[in-house]
Parts: C-alpha cells; sequence; structure tokens
C-alpha cells in the first residue's frame, strides 16, 4: 500500500496544503518548525485515528481556528482508498466533534478505520522504546499489536478493567485477607483475560527477534548483535491452560504482598522486554548511537511482521533519522527503502553523502523554495 496523495486543512501550521506521494522512497526536505514532522503525523492519523504527539487530536486544529481536516487517497492492493478526519465541526455545532470518513462515507467508530492502513511512524519519541520505563516497551508492543488486532485490543481493554477493578477490591480489604469471594470473580477475569494478552505479546516477540537482529546487522553496525527477548511478568507455556494455571500459582503466591500493597503485583501489565547488545543490556547501558539504531531495527522489524502477518507492506514513516545517523548508518537506511513499496522520511537538510540516493527519491519541500539539498537542487 502507498500514499498517493495528502491534504490538509487547517492542521497545526498549514493553513491548507495538497501534496503528491510516489511508491518508493519519497523525501520531506524543509526548515525546522516548517511542517515536516506534522506531515507524518497527518498520515499517521488517518492509519490510526491518534496522534503519536499523545492527547486528543483535537490540539492538531490550526491555533484559532474551529475544525481541521486531514485526507488522504491510497492505494491498496490496486485499488483506491481514501480516508478523512474532520477534527472539529466545520459547521461549529459541536466543537468537540469528530468525523471519520472512509471513501466519503461517515463511519461510526474508530474500529472501522483502524487496520485498513498500515503506517510505522519512527520518531523521537520512539527512543522511549529502549531507554524508557518498561512500561513504554508495553506500550510498543500494545500498538504494534494492536494495530494488527482488534482482539488483542478487547483482550487487553477487558484485562486493564480487570485489574482495575481487583486492585480496588485489594484497596478496599485494607489489608485484611479476603476469604476468596470478593477477590475470587475478578481474579478470573484477569486471568481469562491476561492469558491471551501474554500468549500474543510472547508470539510477537518470537517473531519481532529475529527480524530486528537482521535489521540491527545491515543498518551497518557490523558485528554488534542485537537480542530481543519478552520478559513476561507470568512465564508463558506452550498451552492456554498451562499459562491460566501458572498465573493463579503466582497470584496466591504474591497474595500477602498484594493484599499489603493494594495492588496486583504479577500479570501482562508488569510485563517487560529485553534488550541486548553483546551481551550488554541496551535499556541502561546502551550508548545513545546503540539505542537509537536498536530502537530503528525493531520499528523496521515491525514492519517486517506486519508485512508477514497481513499480507500488506506498511508505509514507513521516518522522522529526522539521517541527521542522527553516521554516513553508513544513513546510507543504510535509505537503502532499506528498496524492500518497502513507499518510505517517507523527513530532514532538515540533506547532507551531502547522501545526495545521490536522495536524487532517485521523490522530494517535497515544506519550506516554501522548492526543496533541495546537499548536491541534488531538485524542484519539489
Ligand atoms: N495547533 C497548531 N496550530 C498552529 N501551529 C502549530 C500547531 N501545532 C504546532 N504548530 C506549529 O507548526 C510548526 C511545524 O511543526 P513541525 O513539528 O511539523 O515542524 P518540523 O518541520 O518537523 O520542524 P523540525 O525540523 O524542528 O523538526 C511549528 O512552528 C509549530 O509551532
Ligand atoms: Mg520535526
Amino acid at each position: 500500500m502507498y500514499l498517493q496523495s495528502l491534504t490538509l486543512e487547517n492542521f497545526r501550521c498549514y493553513e491548507r496544503a495538497e501534496l503528491e506521494f510516489r511508491p518508493g522512497l519519497n523525501v520531506i526536505l524543509g526548515p525546522n518548525a516548517s511542517g515536516k514532522t506534522t506531515l507524518l503525523e497527518a498520515i499517521y492519523l488517518l492509519a490510526t485515528t491518534t496522534t503519536p504527539r499523545g492527547g486528543r487530536t483535537r490540539t492538531a486544529v490550526r491555533h484559532g481556528q474551529p475544525w481541521g481536516r486531514v485526507s488522504g487517497r491510497f492505494a491498496v492492493q490496486g485499488r483506491e482508498l481514501t480516508l478523512r478526519a474532520t477534527l472539529g465541526d466545520p459547521s461549529g455545532e459541536r466543537s468537540s466533534a469528530r468525523t471519520l470518513e472512509v471513501d466519503g462515507r461517515e463511519v461510526a467508530s474508530a474500529r472501522e478505520i483502524i487496520g485498513r492502513i498500515q503506517a510505522i511512524l519512527f520518531w523521537v519519541g520512539e527512543l522511549d522504546v529502549v531507554k524508557g520505563a518498561p512500561a513504554d516497551r508495553r506500550r510498543f508492543l500494545n500498538a504494534a499489536l494492536g494495530q494488527m488486532s482488534a482482539r488483542y485490543l478487547d483482550d487487553l481493554q477487558r484485562y486493564r478493567r480487570a485489574l482495575r477493578q481487583r486492585n480496588e477490591v485489594l484497596k478496599s480489604l485494607g489489608r485484611r485477607e479476603s476469604d476468596g469471594h470478593v477477590l475470587g470473580p475478578w481474579t478470573h477475569a484477569l486471568v481469562e483475560s491476561g492469558v491471551p494478552v501474554t500468549l500474543d505479546r510472547a508470539a510477537y516477540l518470537a517473531a519481532l527477534a529475529p527480524e530486528a537482529a537482521a535489521l540491527h546487522q545491515r543498518l551497518g553496525v557490523g558485528a554488534e548483535q542485537l537480542v530481543v527477548r519478552y520478559e513476561p511478568s507470568v512465564e508463558p507455556a506452550d498451552a492456554d491452560g498451562e499459562l491460566a494455571d501458572e498465573f493463579y500459582r503466582r497470584l496466591e503466591e504474591t497474595h500477602r504482598g498484594e493484599v499489603d500493597r493494594g495492588s496486583t503485583q504479577v500479570g501482562p501489565h508488569r510485563d517487560d522486554m529485553l534488550l541486548e547488545i553483546d551481551g550488554v543490556d541496551l535499556r541502561r547501558f546502551g550508548s545513545q548511537g546503540q539505542q537509537r539504531t536498536a530502537a530503528l531495527a525493531l520499528k523496521l522489524a515491525q514492519a517486517r511482521v506486519a508485512l508477514a502477518r497481513t499480507e500488506q507492506q506498511p508505509i514507513l514513516l521516518l522522522d529526522d533519522c539521517l541527521s542522527e545517523l553516521d554516513p553508513d548508518r544513513g546510507a543504510a537506511m535509505l537503502d532499506l527503502s528498496r524492500d518497502h513499496e513507499q518510505m517517507i522520511v523527513t530532514s532538515a537538510c540533506c547532507p551531502e553523502h547522501l545526495a545521490d540516493r536522495v536524487a532517485d527519491a521523490h522530494l517535497i519541500g515544506t519550506g516554501g523554495e522548492p526543496a533541495s539539498c546537499g548536491g541534488c537542487a531538485t524542484e519539489a
């Protein structure tokens, strides 16, 4: 799948813009604060109905305007698909409204859009997957799995509800042991939803790990070997049944502690993901370059797994990577576009050593001037 054109109206710094994209490598060039990241954000918004900047999508409406809109025309397996998100209400009646449309038809919920377009975004926040807290790595897993499977999102939602309610009961016990009657139903709901979440994460990471290691090698880091491994709170067994038994056993084992602390001590909400290079824990001891390269490899691996599972080539959106990578890694990254139907990268300037690679790409300028770079003054 690939993006053919994008139209923005009252979206962040854009009053109105219409941009054409092509399959293959697209490079968005422009000075700082000219709206490069905003373009990737708009594409991501169409694919996922959320903004990677966090918070409500409504904040992306151009300051001082009552509404904003993003529309994209995509090619999906030879057919055209138009997605449109309107933030706020152009009629001015409902200021908090958000309208989503597929091929001109309004859809009732975001779930009717999610999954139609697979877009994978790498931007500055992505480094948290490596150097952040376990919660950041769980967020990565949830986003990756959630984009592919609505069932996973359902299980996760049921798990969160069970966890919240179980914790409320634990708090209300006030350090007294429960006789099982009050806690029992929530314990059951926790295990019943937590088992598929754990199994899905385990299967996903088993598929992701070898792809991430291979991509890490290709990004030019030579002999360094990236190891990615699931660190589940409750160890998955082969069969659902056994994992459920294990989950019950761990809950029982930690019951004293959960009563004391007033919160559930084991379960997928305590999962983590191990990231190692040559036996060194990247999360704590990686250099900035190592962490960045590993985060990029994880993101690109996410695209590979999405391709294998959904048979759809996700659109790769890479924000401001070139300036951060040394010449060899930058070139290796752009060369990866040959493996993808479409890759859209942004850069504030085009480093001279990459000019020949960028010259073959479709250039898009955001600075008002024609997009130009080091060795290749090419019109946008
Ligand atoms: N809701 C909004 N309304 C109007 N302008 C906004 C809004 N949100 C952000 N902006 C502005 O949009 C501009 C473009 O931001 P963006 O992050 O897309 O730039 P960029 O080209 O990626 O810059 P950099 O090279 O520094 O990463 C900024 O000046 C920002 O202040
Ligand atoms: Mg930016």
